[in-house]
């Protein structure tokens, strides 16, 4: 499978490229701005092998996009790219806008229009994965009764991106018939992760980010 990821050179993406490089066949084309969240270190074991191609681009670069879609034929989107630190969502909004809100649009017209063109049988097959965050259920107090799924989203200001991602996303998925999925992410700990101070707050993990 060919596997059109975004964001790839960032904590979770990079994670997730040097599992499928170390235990899958896929090929994985990584489009990555490379803003100051990115490693080009957690993809050392990645650069150079025959089944990952690291593009700079940005996702809220239509024509980019669309070149990127007819060039590589991918059969599945994996979209980790984001703006994705609390602090900095304070200090700078307009960077989240740009690309949680127009990037991720951007990247699903291209999708969508990208799959009309598949056979089919590959347009069935074709997913569009988006990996959001647990934030858009909003904060527990300390009565509160744990979140579910189903639970209907109540956003706060640094997950207000993700949750109106979601919406487009189930749009697309019902008027044009795209396949997207969401996972509501937890914070993660592990290697290579940017330092967020903003995750030291009361019931956070701890000032680093999932790391592995
Ligand atoms: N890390 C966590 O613990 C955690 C928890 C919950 C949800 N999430 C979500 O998972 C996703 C990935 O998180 P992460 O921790 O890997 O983020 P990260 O900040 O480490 O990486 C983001 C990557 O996206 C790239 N990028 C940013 N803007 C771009 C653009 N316009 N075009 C192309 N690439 C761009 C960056 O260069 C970077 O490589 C985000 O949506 C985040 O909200 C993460």
């Amino acid at each position: 499978m060919k596997l059109l990821m975004t964001g790839g050179c960032g904590f979770i993406g990079s994670a997730v490229v040097r599992h499928l490089m170390r235990r899958t066949d896929h090929v994985v084309i990584n489009v990555d701005k490379m803003t100051y969240s990115a490693s080009e270190d957690a993809l050392e074991e990645a650069r150079g092998h025959n089944r990952h191609v690291l593009l700079r681009s940005d996702i809220a670069d239509a024509d980019a996009m669309r070149q990127t879609f007819a060039t590589h034929q991918p059969d599945a989107v994996m979209h980790l790219a984001a703006e994705s630190h609390v602090d900095r969502s304070i200090d700078g909004p307009a960077a989240f806008v740009q690309t949680n809100v127009v990037g991720t649009f951007t990247l699903l017209e291209v999708a969508r229009h990208y799959a009309a063109t598949l056979s089919p049988e590959r347009r069935a097959a074709f997913r569009f994965h988006h990996v959001s965050t647990d934030e858009v259920f909003g904060s527990l107090g300390p009565q509160d009764a744990p979140f579910t799924e189903t639970m209907p989203t109540r956003t706060k200001l640094n997950s207000q991106n993700d949750n109106g991602n979601e919406l487009r996303h189930r749009q697309t998925d019902r008027t044009v018939k795209i396949h997207t999925a969401h996972n509501r992410t937890h914070t993660h700990l592990g290697t290579h992760t940017t330092p967020d101070p903003a995750a030291c707050s009361p019931g956070s993990a701890g000032p680093y980010r999932a790391v592995r």
